[in-house]
């Protein structure tokens, strides 16, 4: 009789099939348990949702793809948490969507950056990096200084958000549109910036 493997490798079907029930039961392991823990699904003491300013700004911050060269994840290593500070813990993240954890490391890590420079240094940084850290290999954004908020969606942005559970008041709903009408983008992308991680001290 031939061997299983040899009967398995032979079937693409069957091959394809118990590929698929390996990996399925490798997540199921991984995922189910996260599920029942308090500790991923609810806020850290402190967490508040985004202004509207702020996202408007993590908007900003997709559509330039800041993300393909910062991380927002604080591994608990040594190495990682004396230079960024406390690791990044799943508490801080439960209204995020999507999130912006990323994958590459091309820029520092920007989980905590929030605090750390002026509002004046980011600006000069987000117009040309060079001008403050003259090796930076960082590209320049000078149009979010020149591109005006019109508000017209921060309202909806911020509904949809509510009704994915994220304790957004009627208020601010309705002041959303005028708390960014009028900003550039730069504003409010620095706005966000300077909250990231100051949740958790
Ligand atoms: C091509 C890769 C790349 C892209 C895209 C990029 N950055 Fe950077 N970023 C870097 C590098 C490299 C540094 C380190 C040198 C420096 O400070 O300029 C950096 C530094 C920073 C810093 C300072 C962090 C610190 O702790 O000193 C901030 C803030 C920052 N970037 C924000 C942004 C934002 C916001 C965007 C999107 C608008 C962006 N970056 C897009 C590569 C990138």
């Amino acid at each position: 009789m031939a061997n299983p493997h040899e009967l398995i490798e032979k079937n693409v079907g069957l091959l394809t099939i118990l590929i698929l029930v390996a990996i399925s039961f490798g997540a199921m392991v991984q995922i189910t348990p996260l599920m029942f823990q308090q500790q991923t699904m609810e806020p850290v003491t402190g967490l508040r949702p985004y202004t509207a300013l702020e996202m408007e700004g993590r908007d900003i911050y997709i559509r330039e793809g800041c993300s393909g060269c910062h991380s927002q994840m604080i591994r608990p290593f040594r190495a990682e948490t004396e230079r960024y500070g406390h690791y990044s813990v799943a508490g801080e993240s439960v209204w995020e969507r999507p999130f912006l954890w990323g994958s590459k490391r091309t820029g520092p890590d920007l989980a905590r950056v929030g605090q750390r420079y002026s509002d004046e240094w980011h600006r000069v940084h987000l117009i040309n990096p060079r001008d403050v850290v003259p090796e930076s290999n960082m590209p320049g954004y000078p149009w979010l200084q020149d591109n005006i908020l019109t508000g017209e969606k921060t309202g909806a942005k911020l509904q949809i958000f509510k009704d994915l559970g994220v304790p957004y008041t009627d208020e601010d709903i309705a002041g959303a549109k005028a708390a960014v009408q009028g900003k550039t983008e730069m504003e409010a992308l620095i706005a966000y910036l300077q909250s990231l991680g100051t949740h958790l001290k």
